[in-house]
């Protein structure tokens, strides 16, 4: 990970499974780390597809056991507006493929609801953050894991949407136009207050946008990943050769 206000390091892997081996190792190291220092570790998990592969990994023999399950505390960087049972719940594929095959206390589990009001359960979250992290401007999570969409957006941090413009709540409500839909998120600077942010981005599909956001004009109302700028913290993107074409 890249020391404080440094560009952002980008490592460059063969394959969506390397990338995935590799952002596991991270959350292994940044929580061994946070554990030992402070006796917890707190992460926010990130939604969307990419980071299954990399779940499963931690819950599987090769890296379950290297993770002190009883001092990490899950969190949601962004949530859905479904049940948490719903085939589409960020939380239902959280818990699907890692939650539920790791010792991780219930009640470690910060569940981002998405079922009910947007901007009630916002609220709620924001009430739980502030709780965990007391007397903090913004939260300083161990270690955030982002994607980023082939739109530029991350975690529910749109392209063209209010939530872009929030600079004093952690946790907004944002309505989506083209999803016709509200998503709970984290806002921009409560991500970018984190330790440690990771971004997985893997696929051509992903590649003209990856340029643009990390080798093109900053227009982060365009492209909100660009939002992502760690205050005191490191930051990496985990790409896969498929999604850095673009960036020679
Ligand atoms: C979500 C995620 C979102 C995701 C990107 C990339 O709720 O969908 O939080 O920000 O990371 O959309 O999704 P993929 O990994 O599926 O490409």
């Amino acid at each position: 990970m890249q020391p404080r206000g440094s560009s952002p390091k980008i490592e460059v892997f063969e394959t969506p499974e390397e990338v995935a081996h590799v952002a596991a190792s991270y959350f292994v190291k940044i929580a061994e780390k946070a554990s030992s220092a402070s006796g917890r570790f707190s992460v926010a998990l990130a939604g969307g597809s990419t980071p299954k592969r990399m779940y499963e990994l931690l819950a599987s023999e090769e890296y379950r056991d290297r993770v002190q399950w009883l001092k990490v505390h899950i969190f949601s960087g962004d949530e859905r507006c479904v049940p948490p049972d719903h085939r589409d719940s960020n939380y239902h594929m959280a818990s699907e493929t890692l939650i539920s095959k790791v010792p991780v206390p219930p009640e470690n589990v910060h569940r981002m609801r998405g079922e009910g009001d947007a901007e009630a359960n916002a609220l709620l979250y924001e009430d739980d953050l502030r709780s965990f992290f007391p007397n903090v401007a913004w939260p300083n999570f161990d270690l955030i894991l982002l994607g980023m969409g082939d739109d530029g957006h991350t975690a529910s941090l749109f392209p063209n949407t209010p939530a872009l413009r929030e600079s004093q709540a952690w946790v907004a409500a944002n309505w989506v136009e083209k999803l016709n839909a509200f998503r709970v998120t984290l806002t921009a600077p409560a991500i970018s207050s984190a330790a440690n942010i990771i971004f997985a981005v893997t696929g051509t599909g992903k590649a003209t946008t990856l340029s643009k956001v990390l080798r093109g004009k900053y227009d982060p109302e365009n492209l909100p990943s660009q939002l992502i700028q760690p205050s005191s913290g490191a930051i990496v993107w985990l790409v896969d050769k498929a999604a850095a074409a673009g960036l020679q």
